[in-house]
């Protein structure tokens, strides 16, 4: 029996503001779960929320991309947005952008990461959640994790981890993909991942056997070829141990607080600032960008846990971090590279204060 895990994920209203996804949002959606639990459709399931996005996460015996799941994820996020309705609440229906659904959640507005296989006899695994912020943002910390030696000691030391991982990485300007092979190819990954607006890693795989590592959402971005469609909080799935990277060894990225885009109207830079659920409530000019982890093990797609694993006090230097480059970002105000650059500024509202300018300019002359 294969287990899938899908995270799924969606705003659908907040409280005042872009701020969080309040509590009548996750009981509307745990009762939904709990049906379809009972029905036999899932497995388990766990709901949360990352600042104003609604998180599915739920195991099942369906395969990636299972029109059932899917369809199950997208009633639930349309039995919430009916709640944030009925509440008043802030952007209800946000990320639900067609009002029908067609089968698969792909380029319905949800995120999604899945991730199939067959279940070691202990099967530990993270899920990332992050908010403010786009998928290309666990880029860096992904890359660290199954090919940066100086974090992942298991790369030298480990003969199961030694062969390295296959990064497919996803060009959203494209809407193509390019799979690159660590740590043979590992520049040529740097080359492209290290713009993260236009490359985002998608999946990593474990080589010879091959077998799924990890995988992010990307859903939206992955959407129309060449078309930009906005920033997208990204959740991320990560197997543990074993054959793949230790727990430890997974969170160490997020000791370092790097920039990543989607701050405040999802046009500025700033630093992605590792929290607990319980802190995952971003408020400071709508930020900082926030990444929570919970870990679990699943047992014959029975869930285990969580555990809420940047509450650990060993992540408070990296808050600390966070919120002195927080401070020195804002004071850059509206100029860059706190906010994001021309590229990123045209599919926000900047264009049309621009315009506006437009038949004012004149030729320089000398
Ligand atoms: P394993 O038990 O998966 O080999 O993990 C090694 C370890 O020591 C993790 O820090
Ligand atoms: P979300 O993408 O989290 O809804 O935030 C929108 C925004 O721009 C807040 O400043
Ligand atoms: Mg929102
Ligand atoms: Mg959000």
């Amino acid at each position: 029996m294969r287990t899938t895990i899908s995270v799924i994920k969606a705003d659908v209203g907040s409280l005042a503001g872009h701020h969080v996804s309040p509590e009548p949002l996750l009981e509307a959606a745990r009762a939904e779960l709990s049906r379809a639990r009972k029905e036999g459709l899932i497995e388990d399931f766990y709901v949360t929320r990352c600042g104003d996005d609604l998180e599915l996460i739920m195991t099942h015996f369906r395969g990636e991309g299972s029109g059932e799941v899917h369809s199950l994820a997208w009633e639930t996020f349309k039995r919430a947005t009916d709640v944030a309705r009925e509440l008043g609440l802030y952007g209800a229906g946000q990320d639900l952008l067609s009002d029908a659904f067609s089968g698969n959640l792909r380029g319905m507005g949800p995120g999604f990461a899945e991730l199939e296989f067959e279940e070691r006899p202990a099967e530990p695994f993270v899920v990332f959640m992050a908010d403010k912020t786009e998928p290309g943002a666990f880029n860096l910390p992904i890359f660290r994790m199954f090919a940066d030696p100086f974090n992942t000691a298991g790369l030298v030391i480990s003969p199961k981890l030694h062969r390295g991982f296959a990064f497919e990485v996803l060009d959203v300007k494209e809407g193509r993909v390019v799979e690159l092979s660590a740590p043979e190819e590992m520049y040529d990954i740097l080359a492209l991942i290290g713009e993260p607006g236009r490359y985002v890693v998608r999946r990593v795989y474990a080589k010879d056997p091959r077998e799924p590592a990890a995988a992010v959402s990307t859903t939206r971005l992955n959407l129309i070829a060449g078309k930009y469609v906005g920033k997208d909080d990204p959740v991320a799935v990560v197997r543990a141990q074993s054959r793949f990277p230790a727990l430890g060894e997974i969170l160490e990225p997020f000791t370092f607080p790097h920039l990543v885009a989607g701050w405040m109207r999802g046009s500025h830079a700033g630093p992605l600032m590792p929290v607990s659920e319980a802190d995952a409530r971003p408020s400071r000019f709508d930020g900082p960008p926030r990444v929570m982890a919970l870990g679990f093990n699943v047992r014959r797609g029975r869930l285990i846990g969580p555990s809420d694993l940047f509450s650990d006090v060993a992540f408070d230097r990296a808050r600390a971090m966070a919120n002195e480059v927080a401070d020195y970002m804002r004071r850059h105000g509206p100029f860059m590279p706190h906010r994001l650059g021309a590229e990123e500024m045209e599919y926000t509202t900047l264009p049309q204060v621009l315009e506006r300018l437009e038949g004012r300019f004149r030729a320089a002359g000398d």
